[in-house]
């Protein structure tokens, strides 16, 4: 017993010492260097010494390109963009995969997209992407503006592929919050292939005219949290795609906007999945849905284990809408595959709508079904449109206003997600 005190004290003594002694020599070592090197040693990269001009005419570019090229071979390093200037930035990658982990991109003044053709080339996908980082945060007061409007009326002069401002791809652990992203060319803010994504705190404001112009949009990424954010758009506030699963989404302001919505999913024959999804305590003004599954028929997978809950509306169009014939544009066939759609469950849905309270539009090959419904309460000034539904099938929880009568009770007696293989995810 004794001994064995001894050497421990041993080795603890001879790891202090030999710790001791590498810190002298990383202390000696930087005593020589010059300020500008004592500089980057620091973890702190701010694009005003980086060159940036932050005017909001000069191209700061370069100035992003070369301090994010610094932080990134820093663990835990800081990126900042800092208030009090704006600065013009072209289409750009912070890219991975050989960055360290853990780098925060501090953005507190303002970020503005160019509007001139040239900047654009032939066309990208994004103007600010972050691409196969682990564990990466953007956090402040910032802005991020995308100068969307010339890019609104079809400009000839512009690409036809119009940028999302702000994407995500390949990424694990991502955290975004306090910015504002707004008059964004296309989405705002997109996350594709992404895992443990953060979003709260944030706003993505354009006009409700503007053309597509998604709030959030997200495809392939799972564990997502949404919360705490305002979301004005001309699109679905939130749109929730393939490949999406445990996403949970609350405390969110959406309006103007196109609503909540799962999809649209199988456009063109494709498969669809999409489970776990949790919208809960949002509020919705003047949109066109309040919370919204669309599936194009042809495709397949599925839509299931869905939760709707304390969602308040306001002059909504529709508030609960379920469409398995979205056909956006253009003459849709009638054909027999769809994405199924299974285990929907709204609950303590309230407020005002314009054209009517509840839409189930189901297929007729693969019915809705699982469909619950619990303390919905739906009024109109304008109309009384009773609810809709075609192949929708489910249970009413409580009494609802107005009274659903069209919901058929318990499951398909052929049809259904069970008898279809396609449908497997
Ligand atoms: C786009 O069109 C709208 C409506 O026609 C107009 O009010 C707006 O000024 C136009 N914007 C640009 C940048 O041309
Ligand atoms: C969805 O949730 C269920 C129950 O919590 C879980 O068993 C399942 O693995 C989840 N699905 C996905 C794709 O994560
Ligand atoms: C497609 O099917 C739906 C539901 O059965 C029906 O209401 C609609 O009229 C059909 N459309 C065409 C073009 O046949």
């Amino acid at each position: 017993m004794k001994t064995m005190n001894i050497n421990t004290i041993t080795l603890i003594i001879t790891t202090a010492f030999l710790v001791l002694l590498s810190c002298l020599e990383r202390c000696s070592a930087t005593r020589g260097h010059s300020w500008r090197k004592l500089k980057a040693t620091s973890s702190t990269f701010n694009v005003l010494d980086f060159g940036a001009k932050g005017d909001g005419h000069s191209d700061d570019t370069k100035a992003f390109e070369d301090a994010w090229a610094a932080a990134c071979k820093m663990e835990a390093s800081t990126m900042v963009v800092p208030s009090g200037s704006v600065f013009l930035v072209k289409p750009i990658s912070f890219s991975g995969p050989n960055c360290e982990p853990n780098i925060v991109f501090q953005l507190d003044g303002k970020i503005i997209a160019p509007t001139s053709p040239s900047a654009w080339g032939s066309g990208t996908l994004q103007w600010l992407e972050f691409t196969k980082l682990n564990k990466i945060t953007i956090k402040g007061k910032g802005v991020i503006d995308g100068q969307g409007s010339v890019w609104w009326n079809d400009s000839e002069k512009l690409p036809k592929t119009k940028p999302t401002a702000l994407r995500f791809y390949g990424s694990d652990g991502v955290s975004v919050s306090g910015i504002t992203i707004q008059n964004s060319q296309q989405t705002h803010l997109k996350f594709d292939s992404c895992t443990n994504v953060q979003v709260f705190d944030i706003t993505t404001s354009s006009p409700g005219d503007s053309p597509n112009t998604d709030g959030i949009h997200l495809q392939n990424s799972q564990d997502v949290v949404i919360s705490g954010s305002t979301l004005s758009c001309g699109d679905d506030c939130v749109s929730i795609q393939t490949g999406c699963s445990n996403i949970l989404v609350h405390n969110v302001n959406c309006g103007p906007g196109h609503g909540i919505s799962i999809g649209s999913l199988g456009k063109e024959n494709t498969k669809a999945c999409v489970s776990n999804v949790t919208v809960r305590d949002v509020t919705l003004q003047n949109t066109l849905t309040g919370v919204r599954i669309k599936t194009w028929q042809g495709g397949s997978g599925s839509v299931q284990n869905i939760m709707f809950s304390n969602i308040q509306v306001s002059d909504v169009k529709t508030p609960i809408m379920i469409d398995q014939f979205y056909c956006d544009g253009g003459k849709c066939r009638n054909v027999t595959s769809a994405v199924a759609v299974s285990s929907i469950h709204y609950t303590n849905v309230h407020g005002t709508y314009t054209k009517e309270p509840i839409y189930f539009a189901c297929s007729d090959s693969l019915p809705c079904k699982g469909i619950t419904l619990d303390t919905i309460k739906l009024e109109s000034s304008q109309n009384s449109n009773v609810p809709f539904c075609w192949k929708a099938y489910g249970e009413l929880k409580t009494e609802i206003v107005p009274p659903v009568d069209c919901l058929q009770r318990g499951n398909p007696s052929s049809g259904g997600i069970t008898s279809n293989k396609e449908s497997s995810c």
